[in-house]
């Protein structure tokens, strides 16, 4: 097998997402789908971000609390299986803000002013009071949500870019303050002794290539390597990783931003579909709900009569078909809205039956979870402890390498 494919296969995924409400079809085309496959692909973390929520809704704490088990049960509904994925509430692992306190001491202030959502949503939630200690932090306990588990794949959308970046920051420094130890040399080439020869020098090729051509592809061939090697110590891995680029020890690896390329889903009026928009359908929404929404939903305001012609480019229920339809459907569409050979109410009745047909189960799915409370728990406690037993070694770790392990 490829090497590099090895390496991925290894690589830890976590993904966050914050309790504010009900969740919509947007999170479901944007977020969910994504997070069930790659809930096969990889080893997964999923967790429900209260503290996050927090940052923005410190005054009304009510939603958090009514969102969180309800935004469990939408992603049981939706597909994320827990015997595939580890499904936790952030502030059951308290590790999470010890390391971001740690972290928070090597962070410069100007790292956190300049990443762009920080003003942006100051900006955006006026009527919140966000110049707070908390939300300036809100991207660094991201990071520390990220480093915690030593994730190497972060799910994001766009906008969550720049805190995966930060992320990267904030681990190079901490590695480069703390990575450093007497006598890493002589340790790195013991180290290298004890994956055997053709290992060994299989390691030392990928190494001189990264260092003296810059071969990206080398050094992530000698990640990979070192990744499938069963005899290293944790310790000796880290130092491998290090010396493979020509650095310390690295303790807190750096993780990737993973775009997810679902298109955006359109909300009812053109625009992205966003709670803010008010232009949503929930994702257990009610099926007389749906389809009020959708046969109300504007169309092409060229199309005033029915025997208008339209421009499905024109319009956002054509955003739609794109999303439901498949080629036939949207042929249907195109020629019937440029001919005016069909109605918008006519047109809309494929869009409407879609919506119905991949909530049904979804809502069926909910309702087994909702009556079944206990379960749910049982899902959040099994995957708290799991996490919060990898979270305690990686703090474990970062307070020995930081002076801190006074044991
Ligand atoms: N900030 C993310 C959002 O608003 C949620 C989040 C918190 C997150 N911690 C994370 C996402 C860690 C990925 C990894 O969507
Ligand atoms: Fe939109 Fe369809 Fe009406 Fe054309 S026919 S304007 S695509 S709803």
């Amino acid at each position: 097998m490829n090497e590099v494919l090895v390496a991925t296969q290894h690589q830890r995924v976590l993904s966050g997402m914050r309790p504010t409400g009900l969740l919509h079809l947007g999170h479901y085309h944007g977020v969910l789908k994504n997070w069930v496959s790659l809930q096969h692909q990889y080893e997964c973390f999923f967790f429900v971000a209260d503290w996050h929520a927090l940052t923005t809704h410190y005054e009304d704490t009510g939603i958090i609390a009514e969102s969180v088990w309800e935004m469990v049960i939408d992603w049981l509904a939706a597909g994320v299986d827990p015997g595939d994925a580890t499904l936790f509430i952030q502030s059951q692992v308290p590790e999470h803000a010890e390391l971001h306190l740690l972290l928070s001491m090597i962070t410069p202030l100007g790292w956190l002013e300049r990443v762009p959502s920080y003003k942006d949503q100051q900006e955006k939630l006026r009527e919140r009071d966000l110049a707070t200690y908390g939300f300036l932090g809100y991207p660094l306990l991201q990071s520390a949500d990220i480093l915690t588990y030593k994730a190497g794949l972060v799910p994001v959308g766009e906008d969550q870019v720049a805190h995966v970046e930060l992320t990267r920051e904030v681990a190079r420094r901490f590695n480069h303050l703390y990575g450093r130890e007497p006598g890493f040399e002589e340790k790195a080439e013991a180290a290298i002794r004890k994956m055997g020869k053709k290992y060994g020098k299989l390691y030392r090729g990928f190494r001189r290539r990264y260092q003296e051509q810059g071969e990206v592809e080398a050094r992530e061939k000698g990640r990979a390597l070192l990744e499938a090697q069963q005899n290293l110590s944790l310790g000796d891995q880290e130092r491998l990783f290090g010396f493979l680029e020509g650095a310390g020890r690295v303790i807190l690896p750096e993780p990737q931003p993973l775009l997810s390329h679902a298109s955006k889903m359109p909300g009812l009026d053109g625009q992205k579909m966003s709670k803010s928009y008010g232009n949503t359908i929930s994702l257990r929404e009610e099926p007389a709900a749906v389809e009020k929404k959708l046969r109300t939903m504007p169309t092409d305001p060229a199309r005033v009569r029915r025997n208008d012609p339209g421009t499905p480019a024109k319009c956002p229920v054509w955003q739609l078909h794109q999303i439901y339809s498949d080629e036939d459907t949207q042929k249907w569409v195109r020629e019937g809205c440029q001919s005016a050979g069909i109605g918008c109410l006519d047109c809309k009745q494929p869009v409407i039956d879609a919506v119905l047909v991949e909530q049904a189960p979804i809502r069926e799915r909910a309702e087994e979870y909702r009556a079944r409370p206990e379960a749910v728990r049982g899902i959040i406690a099994d995957g708290s402890e799991k996490a919060r037993d990898l979270a305690r070694e990686t703090l474990q770790e970062v307070r020995e390498v930081m002076g801190l392990d006074y044991s």
